[in-house]
């Protein structure tokens, strides 16, 4: 089922897996674009316990025949401090779910690195944001949101120009993400991430929500005011973004939403 919300297409499928298996086709359909392919497809991607599904089916494609040796990856976000092996680390779990499994040469792959002293942050910062702009700019950006809205670690309040930068994580977002971390109080007070900015400049945007924790953010992403309280209602800015929903994280479009068209 789609629907439109002004210029936002949402696509809600019968099950996660449903879904996933679309965001996987997206990815391999771009990377087998004779453009994309001349000067070699640049993914944002996101970690988080939603797109686990979407790299599962990537690395099966690969095993399939799929080649991604052109593709550069850029990753969202990285705690801070934490060490590059660390279990809870971003770069652990882009090397446990995708990039150990596939054939995209390391020089070709970005994550913020969260083990850089704070001192030298900001440059590093800086130099991810040139590195992506060396690429040609990132082609598909994939998103997960937060259960309080959040799109990359840009928590609510997070300016719409922001930059990549180093942040505060909220107390939510260091609740939800505990499971990683044997207990919240383990999980990093800050993060690197990639700016709300950053992210609008990608070409396209697939966001991915799933379960009934990310209803009422959804709600608010799409039916609220585009605010910076609410991190993901920026997505809605942009011109080439889709939402792709299970039943349950689509639950709060349907019921007093007078806004929704159908
Ligand atoms: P999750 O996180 O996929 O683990 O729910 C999403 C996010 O915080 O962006």
């Amino acid at each position: 089922m789609a629907r439109e919300y002004g210029d936002v297409r949402v696509r809600v499928f019968s099950s996660a897996d449903h879904a996933l298996r679309c965001a996987a086709d997206r990815i391999v359909d771009l990377i087998a674009e004779p453009a994309a392919q001349a000067r070699g497809a640049t993914l944002g991607l996101p970690t988080g316990r939603t797109p686990i599904g979407m790299y599962r089916e990537l690395v099966a494609r690969h095993r399939a025949g799929i080649s991604f040796a052109g593709v550069t990856t850029f990753n969202l976000d990285e705690y801070h401090p934490i060490a590059r092996d660390a279990a809870g680390s971003f770069r652990h779990f882009m090397r446990e779910h995708f990039h150990d499994h596939v054939d995209i040469p390391p020089r070709q792959i970005h994550i913020p690195d969260g083990s850089l002293p704070a001192e030298r942050v900001a440059a590093h910062c800086r130099e991810y944001e040139q590195a992506i702009r060396a690429s040609g700019g990132i082609d598909l950006q994939v998103l997960g949101i937060g259960s309080n809205g959040h799109i990359g670690f840009n928590e609510p309040a997070s300016p719409r120009d922001s930059r990549t930068r180093l942040v505060e994580l909220h107390g939510q977002t260091r609740l939800d993400n505990a499971a990683a971390f044997g207990g919240p109080e383990l999980v990093p007070r800050h993060a690197i991430t990639m700016g709300i900015g950053t992210i609008l400049e990608g070409r396209a945007l697939l966001v991915l929500a799933f379960g009934a924790a990310k209803a009422a953010a959804m709600r608010a992403a799409l039916l609220g005011p585009i605010d910076e309280s609410v991190p993901a209602s920026l997505l809605r800015t942009h011109r080439q973004i889709e939402f792709l929903l299970d039943p349950a994280a689509a639950a709060g479009l349907d019921t007093g939403g007078g806004a929704v068209s159908a």
